[in-house]
C-alpha cells in the first residue's frame, strides 16, 4: 500500500472530526458555496480527491436548499478507507445521484470509466498537495482532460508559511504552495483564465491553510 494511502487508512475519522469539524473546514466550504454560484441544475460535477465527501456532502445540501435538480455527482480517491465513510453517509438515504469509485489522480485513463468525462466543475480539495510536485502538472492535465470545454476547475490546495510547515508538511505529509508558483502551475496545464479566491467571514482563519483557485482553459 501506498504511504499516502495508509496514512489516511490510518487517520480516516481523525481527518475527518480534526480538519472538517474541529478546524471548521467543512464550514468554511459551506460558506464558500453559499456564496457563489457554482450550482446550477443539471450539470456533471467531479470532486477529485473526495475523502470522505465533504465537498459532494456540502454541494448536494446547497442543491437541495435552492431547489436545483438534476445535477450529477462523482467522486474518486485513493484511499478506500476514506470512500468508506462516504459509502456510509450516502447509504443513509443520502442524494442518489452520487457515484464514486478509488483511482489515483494520475492514472485516471486506467481507472475511471470512459463516460466520466464533460463535466462542467471539478473541485479538488486538499488532494494535489499530496503528489509529488514533479507530476502536480500530469495530475491536474489529467483533470483538465475531463472538463467541459467551458467547464471550471476550482482547486483547494496548501499555502507555504511558518504555521503550515509545522501542521501540514511534517504532520500530514503535504507540500505547500507560493501563489505565482500553484498560478505557474495552472498556466503549465493548459489553464488561462486563473482566479484567486478567499474563504469567508467568519472562516477567515482557513486563509492561513491555503488557496482558492477557480480556472478555466
Ligand atoms: C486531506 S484529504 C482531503 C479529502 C477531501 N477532498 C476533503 O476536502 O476533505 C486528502 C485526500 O487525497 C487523497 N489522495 C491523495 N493522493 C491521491 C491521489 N494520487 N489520487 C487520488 N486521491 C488522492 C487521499 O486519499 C485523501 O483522501
Amino acid at each position: 500500500m501506498k504511504t499516502i494511502e495508509q496514512l489516511y487508512t490510518k487517520k480516516t475519522s481523525f481527518y475527518h472530526h480534526f480538519f472538517i469539524d474541529a478546524l471548521g473546514y467543512g464550514k468554511g466550504l459551506e460558506k464558500f458555496f453559499e456564496n457563489y454560484s457554482y450550482l446550477k441544475e443539471n450539470i456533471k460535477i467531479l470532486d477529485a480527491g473526495c475523502g470522505t465527501g465533504i465537498i459532494i456532502r456540502i454541494l448536494t445540501e446547497i442543491a437541495k436548499k435552492k431547489k436545483l435538480d438534476g445535477i450529477k455527482y462523482y467522486g474518486f480517491d485513493l484511499t478506500q478507507a476514506m470512500l468508506d465513510l462516504f459509502k456510509k453517509w450516502i447509504s443513509k438515504g443520502n442524494d442518489k445521484n452520487i457515484t464514486f469509485k478509488k483511482a489515483d489522480v494520475l492514472l485516471l485513463d486506467e481507472q475511471l470509466p470512459k463516460d466520466w468525462q464533460n463535466y462542467d466543475l471539478i473541485v479538488s480539495s486538499a488532494m494535489l498537495e499530496y503528489i509529488p510536485k514533479d507530476k502536480i502538472r500530469q495530475a491536474i492535465r489529467n483533470l483538465g482532460s475531463l472538463l467541459k470545454k467551458d467547464g471550471t476547475i476550482l482547486i483547494f490546495i496548501t499555502k507555504r508559511n511558518l504555521i503550515m510547515r509545522l501542521l501540514i508538511k511534517m504532520w500530514w505529509k503535504a507540500n505547500m504552495y507560493e501563489k505565482d508558483e500553484i498560478k505557474q502551475v495552472l498556466i503549465d496545464s493548459g489553464f488561462r483564465k486563473i482566479i484567486f479566491k478567499n474563504f469567508l467571514f467568519p472562516y477567515w482563519h482557513l486563509n492561513h491553510w491555503g488557496f482558492i483557485i477557480e480556472a478555466k482553459k
